[in-house]
């Protein structure tokens, strides 16, 4: 059975930075609280109307397409993570091969928040191991910029989110040893309004009574978009980031070690952890607990901010194009998000 390779890869940074400076203008919160709790210290916002989800998607996979040696009509089939579409429905994915004028070939959207590209990835990687397609792009973006809490009271989430893309192509390999030796994926829905954006939504208050219960039975009749909502600030993300950060740092290791126990591995063997950039902290505590050394982990929170399903590919591509990653090296990527979800992947590069 031919193990499917990263053939080609690619990333996506919108021009526009956004220093944590430039965040005073909006809220109550200073550059040296970013850095500290969280490493961040400026991220990229899409342009407003020119960039989407699907544009910035369309970037990242036009360079990983050219890198794979093949073009957008070689692709057999899409595979798009992402948090924030460019529509409730349909998904990004058709969008993407309409701008790319694919074939019309399959197209799967991934809805699994920060584990959303590995999720992907590892579905890619069952349809190549099975024969059934040769060429699919594996792609994460968001467009967090546009949907978030930008005064005071949403600074918890709003300062860690930056926007970008990654797309990878996989395609089957020959050689033994070599490409995506395993993925691991898990959840565990008991936390999932921890980390949520409720509305719109079907819920009608159904699992989040507790929470949502400032809605009076008129406002629950109307309930999918109301005035409401965005009076009472429901229409943006939640997150009790404490709880997440304790459960994170639990999930990141546990999952890491699953991955290296079943292909026989240890810590040692990594040549690059590519962790899903949720915070610098997180990544420290992960690097030390599995004691790696600094050179063994790709941070790059710093310039990007937490790019949510896209933070994986971009973090690889730069460790790639920095010339860190060789033929025959061992990554590892994973990743902890909403949902709760955690996954991993172990990469012979
Ligand atoms: N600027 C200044 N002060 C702030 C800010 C801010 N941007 N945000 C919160 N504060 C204040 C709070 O109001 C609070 O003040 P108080 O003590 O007076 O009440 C204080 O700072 C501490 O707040 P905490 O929320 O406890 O801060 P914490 O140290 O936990 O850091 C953070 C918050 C950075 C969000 C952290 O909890 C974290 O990184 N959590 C994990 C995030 C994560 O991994 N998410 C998963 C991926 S996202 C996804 O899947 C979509």
């Amino acid at each position: 059975m031919a193990l499917s390779k990263i053939a080609g890869i690619g990333m996506y940074a919108p021009q526009k930075v956004v220093t944590n400076n430039d965040l005073l203008k909006y809220m109550d919160t200073s550059d040296e609280w970013i850095q500290e709790r969280t490493g961040i210290k400026e991220r990229r916002y899409a342009h407003r109307t020119d960039e989407t989800t699907t544009t910035m998607g369309v970037a990242a996979a036009t360079i990983a397409i050219e890198r794979a040696g093949i073009t957008a009509q070689d692709i057999d089939f899409i595979i798009f993570a992402t948090l924030s579409p460019d529509y409730y429905f349909p998904g990004c994915g058709v969008l993407l091969q309409r701008a790319m004028k694919m074939k019309e070939i399959g197209a799967l959207d991934v809805r699994n928040q920060c584990s959303g590209f590995l999720y992907a990835l590892s579905v890619g990687d069952q349809f190549i191991k099975t024969g059934m397609y040769k060429n699919i792009l594996v792609v994460g973006a968001e467009k967090h910029s546009f949907g978030l809490d930008f005064s005071t009271r949403g600074r918890n989430i709003s300062v860690i989110f930056g926007d970008g893309a990654g797309a990878v192509v996989l395609q089957p390999t020959e050689e033994a040893d070599r490409g995506i030796l395993s993925t691991h994926l898990h959840s565990d829905g008991e936390s999932a309004e921890l980390l949520a954006m409720y509305n719109p939504g079907t819920h009608a208050n159904h699992w989040t009574e507790q929470k949502l219960a400032d809605f009076d039975d008129a406002e629950i009749a109307e309930m999918f978009m109301s005035h409401a909502m965005i009076d009472k600030a429901q229409l943006f993300p939640y997150m009790d980031g404490p709880a997440v950060f304790k459960k994170a740092v639990e999930k990141f290791p546990e999952v890491i070690m699953e991955a290296l126990h079943k292909n026989g591995l240890q810590p040692t063997d990594i040549k690059i952890l590519v962790p899903h950039q949720a915070n610098l902290r997180i990544s420290q505590f992960v690097q030390k607990k599995l004691g790696l050394r600094d050179d063994q982990v790709q941070n790059n929170i710093q310039k990007y901010g937490n790019t949510t399903a896209a933070s994986i590919p971009i973090a690889l591509c730069e460790a790639w194009e920095e010339g860190k990653i060789k033929e025959g090296d061992l990554i590892c990527l994973a990743s902890f998000g909403s949902g709760f979800t955690w996954a991993s992947a172990l990469l012979r590069w």
